[in-house]
């Protein structure tokens, strides 16, 4: 038998006709309550005034609890969704419910199924537009999860050439001949102990030509193990997504493309392995990048800005209006902040546009200081500069710093560090306890907002 849910209002006639079943709904704190009454199933939703993330965050536990149960179907109708939330938010609601769903279970045995949801009288192109926001985070999601035997740089760029095969957006594969050519030196560096060879990828979207160029620079390490000054501690699994920002970016040009965003937008995703090998970069080696600045390697942990300098470099060859790099770049912006907002560093005006954008995107985003008198302690003895900073503190936005010196001067940059939201440290709402899928909404509205 086909297992159905509806989903109605706490105060719906059907619940509040029998008194211990209006007392039941009532008694849980909980936003919704799952109840049986004459043989149907309903969701109980408390009314209540939610914003965009709440109703995601809604959504999400309601799919995950059905999931759960089993239930094949759920269904609701626009004037409940209204109801409840106090506003209609279709999309958000499809948005969450379908993510809520979400799970990574390649590789496991036991497989679960989504609940499918019907929302009578929604209009259709809300609905979609929820699913294909949906469908880019799970993307995004799913990329970050992968292990990195499977998903290694040369996997990784050919996936990329195959998954926008079909589409508006040309993808380029720069193999490592091609990098020494163009003389990407810090991918060429961090890569170079690695067995899997290093890749950069641009993913080209021009959906208006009229409009600025945007360029998403995204740190794309598929696993980072520090490299010789290798990592410690007990389980460095998470390391497997240290790609996070480059997802980001394949997650947002897919949502922008899908959505036939009328942007202009190029993708520049450096893809390597941080491995420790005899061939491997050492400490204290100097890397000169093709903008003449040359780099003392201090410490081969702190690899992403080394490969997100070329990144950089390459969007001032392009020409890019706006700049916006995005990484799982320091522990420190973990510990600045936690795990369920991320950083931007930048001029202040552009960050706070961009917190508006991620407040209502759901991927939050806080201003972070430029704070120039830090430069300093980027100085090297013998390089114009060195990649880790001798300061001790504000870890963060001396990386940021770092970063400033490989940008274009005419650009509006900026940079997020999703160091640490990359991961759910538990299952809620509609996230699960893997990777978040972060930051392909945000700059996939980055983009749009910016493009106005
Ligand atoms: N990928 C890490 C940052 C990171 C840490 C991401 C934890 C997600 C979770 C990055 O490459 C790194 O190792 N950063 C070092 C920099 C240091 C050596 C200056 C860090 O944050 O400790
Ligand atoms: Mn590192
Ligand atoms: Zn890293």
């Amino acid at each position: 038998m086909t297992q159905v849910a509806m989903i109605v209002s706490a105060k719906d006639g059907r619940l509040t006709k029998t008194l211990s079943t209006a007392q039941y709904v009532e008694q849980n704190a909980t936003p919704f309550v799952t109840v049986m009454v004459d043989g149907t199933l309903y969701v109980a939703v408390k009314e209540e005034k939610r914003d965009e993330e709440a109703v995601r965050m809604l959504a999400g536990s309601i799919a995950s609890d059905l999931k759960g149960r089993r239930v094949e179907r759920a269904t609701a109708d626009v004037r409940t969704l209204a109801t409840v939330n106090g506003r209609e938010a279709v999309t958000a609601f499809v948005e969450g419910w379908e993510l809520g769903g979400y799970e990574f279970s390649k590789y496991q045995q036991k497989k679960g199924t989504k609940t499918a949801l019907v929302i009578d009288g929604a209009d259709e192109r809300e609905v979609t537009l929820g699913k294909t926001r949906a469908e880019s985070v799970a993307l995004s999601r799913d990329l970050m999860n992968e292990v990195s035997d499977v998903l290694n740089p040369v996997g990784y760029a050919e996936w990329a050439v195959d998954h926008f095969a079909q589409t508006a957006v040309d993808v380029t594969v720069f193999d490592r001949a091609e990098l020494e050519r163009r003389e990407m030196n810090g991918v060429l560096t961090v890569g170079q102990g690695s067995r899997h060879e290093q890749r950069f990828v641009e993913l080209r979207y021009e959906g208006d030509a009229s409009k600025p160029l945007v360029a998403l620079v995204g740190k794309g390490v598929t696993f980072d193990t520090g490299g010789i000054s290798l990592k410690g501690g007990d389980d460095l699994s998470d390391m497997r997504m240290d790609m996070g920002g480059s997802a980001a970016v394949m997650g947002a040009i897919h949502l922008l493309e899908r959505t036939k965003a009328p942007v202009n937008v190029v993708g520049l995703v450096p893809m390597v392995e941080n491995a420790p090998d005899n061939l491997s970069v050492y400490p204290g080696e100097v890397i000169t990048y093709k903008n003449g600045t040359s780099v003392q390697v201090a410490n081969t942990d702190a690899e992403g800005r080394l490969i997100l300098a070329d990144g950089l470099i390459r969007a001032g060859e392009w020409e890019a209006e706006y700049v916006v790099d995005i990484a799982t770049l320091t522990g420190a912006i973990h510990r600045a902040l936690g795990d369920k907002i991320g950083g931007v560093f930048g001029e202040e005006a552009l960050a706070f546009e961009m917190k508006k954008v991620g407040e209502a995107s759901g991927d939050f985003v806080w201003p972070m200081p430029m704070t120039r008198a830090y430069n300093d302690s980027l100085k090297s003895d013998y390089a114009d500069l060195k990649n880790i900073s001798t300061l001790g503190f504000a870890g963060a936005t001396t990386a940021a710093l770092f970063l400033e010196h490989f940008v274009d001067p005419k650009a509006k940059w900026l940079h997020v560090d999703m160091a640490g939201v990359m991961e759910a440290s538990k299952a809620e709402g509609y996230y699960a306890k893997s990777a978040t899928g972060y930051g392909a909404r945000l700059l996939a509205d980055y983009t749009v907002a910016v493009s106005k």
